[in-house]
């Protein structure tokens, strides 16, 4: 579907996440001919810069994110040329009129505020934009993660900014949901049929689902600290994976009829109280050590964390669906800062054979689906499959799905994919207000505990996968994370 003309606003217009993300992924789509000609970006800041100063600093800071291969100076200047740098304050109701100046006042003309901006933010800026007549009924809204910090600030956020813009009106972000891989992972389930009828606790043993990253904090301490890896991976990311995993079919691919089931996995996670998340949940923090053969610090040295500090950089936990479909199958979550490997993957393990013909029964494997997201999008089935020759030894071979190498076509960002969702009006991809408070009901008896009982996190050597405990978690049920289940090279 092709795009109407567009103002795209974003506050923050100068920050990271636009500098990193949105400017290159607005590139990529005007380099693949997604952007109407007289389309237009609108960057907020507070420095008092004029457009041409502005650019100076996303040549700087935002063209080195584009990826190599799409970068061409000739389309690259021309897309500077839809960026227009307004000078104003969100926080500050009078200067918004330098914001009206710049918008074109035609409701035929689509209009996008992204608020790239601290959430505490939120409510101000939507206010503003509500008292200065901008938020017209036509425009769209879009909120970036941290999307609160517990459930009573998801609240809040969600009350303030419905109070300006209607949910149809609302795109909050989850970019793993933008992701290529988790979309095939809809298209696997509801695009064939051979799954569907073995996806359920008669046929699955167990999911995993791991996002394990090796890098640490980096300079971002100042909100990581605060927030740590269940508020930042697990809350949104991990949970969103684990609801399309989980739902039911959909009656169609409309937002609500999506969003509908997801609300329903979420609402049917088993409540942990504090004898049961003591038994399963694992909260890690990241020591010195050596990833890749670099030499890191511990999570504590990194600048800008408290030298003291609790707070988790890594979370493995085991999460029960009460449902017909899955009552009994356990999904163990897990993710990770300065891991032994950057990935993150979805395992699906199918039961054992229930009677096995062959003499050489021990060495039969169930069968197994890993969906990888990253670093590489593609699918892989194991199935058991006889060896050539005399006699009928089997053994566990792959059949391999290489989506690069499938399609031959270039990938689309996860930004790139939910900006032209957002301009095109399409929510499936969003989560709605009662997925966001669902989620964050489920995590917040962890939260609470941790803080109420001084948690202390246990420590791990960063370039390994966690804590022993992680591990251990699993290996109670007679199981193993994939990685410790593969053979060594
Ligand atoms: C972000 C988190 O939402 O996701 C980061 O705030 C994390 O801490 C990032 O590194 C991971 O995203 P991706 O797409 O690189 O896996």
């Amino acid at each position: 579907m092709a795009l109407s003309d567009f103002d795209l606003v974003l506050f923050g217009g100068g920050g990271d996440l636009a500098m990193r993300k949105l400017l290159p992924a607005m590139y990529a789509r005007d380099r693949g001919n997604d952007l109407p000609a007289t389309a237009r970006i609108l960057c907020i800041g507070r420095h008092d810069w004029t457009t041409e100063q502005f650019l100076e600093a996303v040549e700087k800071n935002s063209k080195p994110h584009v990826k190599g291969e799409s970068l061409d100076e000739k389309s690259w200047t021309s897309f500077c040329k839809r960026i227009v740098y307004v000078k104003m304050d969100g926080s500050d109701a009078a200067t918004y009129s330098a914001l009206a100046a710049a918008l074109r006042n035609d409701p035929k003309i689509t209009r996008v505020f992204y608020l790239a901006t601290p959430p505490s933010l939120f409510a101000t800026i939507c206010n503003n934009l509500s008292q200065a007549g901008l938020a017209t009924p036509e425009s769209r809204v879009v909120l970036e993660k941290p999307l609160g910090r517990d459930l009573a600030s998801a609240k809040q956020i969600n009350a303030e900014v419905g109070r300006v813009f209607s949910e149809s009106q609302i795109f909050r972000i989850d970019h793993y949901l933008g992701k290529e891989a988790v979309q095939n992972l809809l298209a696997l389930r509801f695009g064939n049929v051979m799954f569907e009828p073995l996806w359920r606790r008669d046929w699955i043993s167990d999911v995993q689902i791991t996002i394990a990253e090796e890098i640490g904090i980096g300079s971002r301490a100042g909100y990581y600290d605060t927030s740590g890896a269940l508020r930042d991976m697990l809350q949104n990311h991990l949970l969103q994976l684990l609801c399309i995993v989980a739902m039911e079919p959909p009656v169609c691919i409309e937002p609500n009829a999506v969003r509908d089931e997801k609300l329903k996995v979420l609402r049917s996670l088993k409540a942990f109280t504090p004898t049961t998340l003591r038994q399963n949940v694992i909260r890690g923090q990241y020591r010195g050590g050596h990833v890749q053969g670099t030499e890191v610090p511990s999570y504590r040295k990194e600048p800008g964390a408290n030298p003291n500090s609790r707070t988790e950089t890594f979370v493995a936990l085991k999460a029960e669906i009460d449902s017909w479909r899955w009552t009994g199958v356990p999904f163990y979550l897990r993710t990770g800062k300065r891991m032994a490997d950057s990935l993150a993957e979805i395992v699906v393990r199918f039961k054992p054979l229930p009677h096995s013909i062959f003499a050489q029964s021990a060495s039969s494997q169930p069968n197994c689906l890993v969906i990888r997201l990253q670093p590489d999008e593609g699918l892989q089935l194991n199935l058991m499959a006889k060896i050539p020759g005399d006699g009928m030894r089997l053994k566990p071979v792959e059949l391999e799905l290489d989506f690069r190498e499938t399609f031959k076509m270039p990938r689309m960002e996860a930004y790139e994919r939910l900006l032209l969702d957002v301009l095109r009006g399409q929510l499936t991809l969003f989560m709605r207000s009662d997925e966001l408070e669902a989620a964050w009901e489920w995590v917040e008896p962890i939260l609470k505990y941790w803080e109420e009982e001084e948690v202390e996190p246990m420590p791990y050597t960063s370039g390994t996968w966690g804590p022993a405990a992680a591990s251990a978690l699993i290996g109670r049920d007679g199981l193993q994370w994939r990685e410790e289940a593969l053979p060594e090279n």
